[in-house]
């Protein structure tokens, strides 16, 4: 194998380099007393990670009101009901499987945002950029064009439009018949008839890139209707998935009462972290393949150095995780891109395009794929006789003797032995 002496971690998204393929997901720091300054020390933390790109999230208009203004955390929590609440879930006893977050008001007011830029600017290198978050509680294109004017002037990079965010829906228990204006977020993100117009406007407002997320909500295939349209309207890039939509599980030892910490009721709520990444996967491979005149910005689910690459083997050009650094601290950024170069070593991999979309060829409708007529075969050194292959349904698994026997007859070589067998002994071949 060629042996390479310089790495290139760097890619671009929408034209706009990027020194490294990972950074952290916008997130709204859920402390509004989190005075814009601070969020820079945060920030900076992030570059010294290694991040390639820095988020400023979620910027709304207006100004913020006195008690915001004083940062006093208590008049909030009683004027505006300002709450945001992680929740641990395992699954099987041992994996985490990510994250719910409930909220009832965002607040990044262009002030805060200002001195955030202010703050972070000495500290960026010229190749990790800055991504500026538009949010508007209000369907109407004009307000979501004269806001990104003045985001824009703060001096970022590129524009994305926060249309997934699935906050102002946890607001509604029943969001049937609502009337436009309340539809801000993944209710705006997952209703094209709301969204192409305020993308059409934003574009149109600004020369700086523009990007939006998506909801997981949108689906399959509406998603590429969305994305088919938005590109027409000039979008450069999309960002992969949002969170899931959620009911977290009511405890059942409790009476089936809500299991958030500190919270009275079960609220709709969302989740994120590992729940999300094969949506993830969807988006990106399916976005990248359909759409390769612009951009995919892979998020949610992506936490460990192999995930991203596995999403830029999808196309994604870069990729963002929140989930990734909550629970494997921002050091995570640091890793990947030691692990990145190690990994990049050793495929030959000079640089990100090498492998970027390698994975699109064999992605295939399964009515064009080719199925092989094969045989389970068990290889009895590694079976350690435990029977639970045959403990489900398969009608061909039989235990004789403490081993397992397959009846070729009636082994369509689903590979329902494969997922169960714990120390993963059957292979798969051609039928005498
Ligand atoms: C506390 C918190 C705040 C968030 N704030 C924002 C935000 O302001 N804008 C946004 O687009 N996404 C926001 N998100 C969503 C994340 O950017 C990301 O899309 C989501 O967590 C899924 O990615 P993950 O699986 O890597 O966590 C937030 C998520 C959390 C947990």
């Amino acid at each position: 194998m060629e042996k390479i002496s310089e790495i290139d971690l760097s890619t671009t998204l929408a034209g706009v380099k990027m020194r490294s393929p990972l950074g952290v997901s916008p997130h709204n720091l859920d402390k509004p007393w989190f005075p814009g300054k601070k969020a820079a020390e945060l920030f900076k933390k992030y570059i010294d990670a290694g991040a390639g790109f820095i988020y400023i999230p979620a910027i709304v208009p207006g100004k913020p009101s006195q008690a915001e203004k004083n940062l006093d955390f208590a008049t909030l929590f009683g004027s505006q009901q300002y709450v945001g609440r992680w929740l641990k879930i395992k699954v099987d006893g041992k994996s985490v499987l990510g994250h719910i977050y409930t909220a009832k008001n965002l607040f990044n007011f262009l002030p805060w945002a200002e001195e955030l830029m202010q703050n972070i600017k000495p500290h960026l290198p010229p190749d990790v950029p800055v991504v500026a978050q538009v949010l508007v509680h209000d369907p109407d294109p004009e307000k979501w064009a004269r806001h990104t004017e003045k985001v824009a002037s703060l001096g970022a990079d590129l524009i994305e439009l926060n249309t997934g965010c699935p906050v102002g829906a946890m607001g509604h228990i029943d969001a049937r018949n609502l009337p436009p204006e309340a539809k801000w977020g993944m209710l705006m993100g997952a209703a094209p008839e709301i969204l192409l117009p305020v993308l059409k406007a934003v574009v149109e407002a600004t020369n700086l890139p523009v990007g939006f997320k998506l909801s997981p909500e949108v689906g399959y295939p509406k998603m590429l209707h969305l994305v088919e349209e938005s590109v027409k309207i000039g979008i450069r890039y999309i960002v992969t998935t949002h969170k899931y939509f959620a009911v977290a599980p009511p405890d059942i030892w409790h009476h089936g009462v809500g299991k958030f910490p500190a919270l009275e009721a079960n609220c709709l709520a969302d989740f994120g972290g590992s729940a999300l990444r094969f949506s993830m996967y969807k988006a990106t491979a399916l976005v990248s393949k359909h759409f390769p005149q612009i951009d995919t910005f892979a998020g949610g689910g992506i936490v460990s150095p192999e995930h991203v690459v596995e999403a830029i083997m999808l196309g994604a050009s870069a990729c963002q995780t929140l989930t990734g650094i909550v629970s494997g601290g921002i050091k995570l950024l640091t890793r990947t891109n030691e692990w990145l170069d190690k990994y990049m070593r050793k495929c030959s991999y000079a640089k990100i395009e090498d492998f970027k979309g390698i994975g699109l060829q064999h992605l295939r409708a399964s009515t064009e794929a080719q199925f092989y007529y094969y045989v389970a075969q068990p290889d009895l050194g590694l079976c350690t006789g435990c029977g639970k292959c045959a403990e489900s349904y398969c009608p061909a698994i039989s235990m004789q003797k403490g081993k397992p026997v397959v009846e070729a007859r009636y082994c369509s070589c689903c590979a329902m032995c494969n997922f169960i067998c714990p120390v993963d002994a059957f292979n798969y071949v051609p039928r005498s």
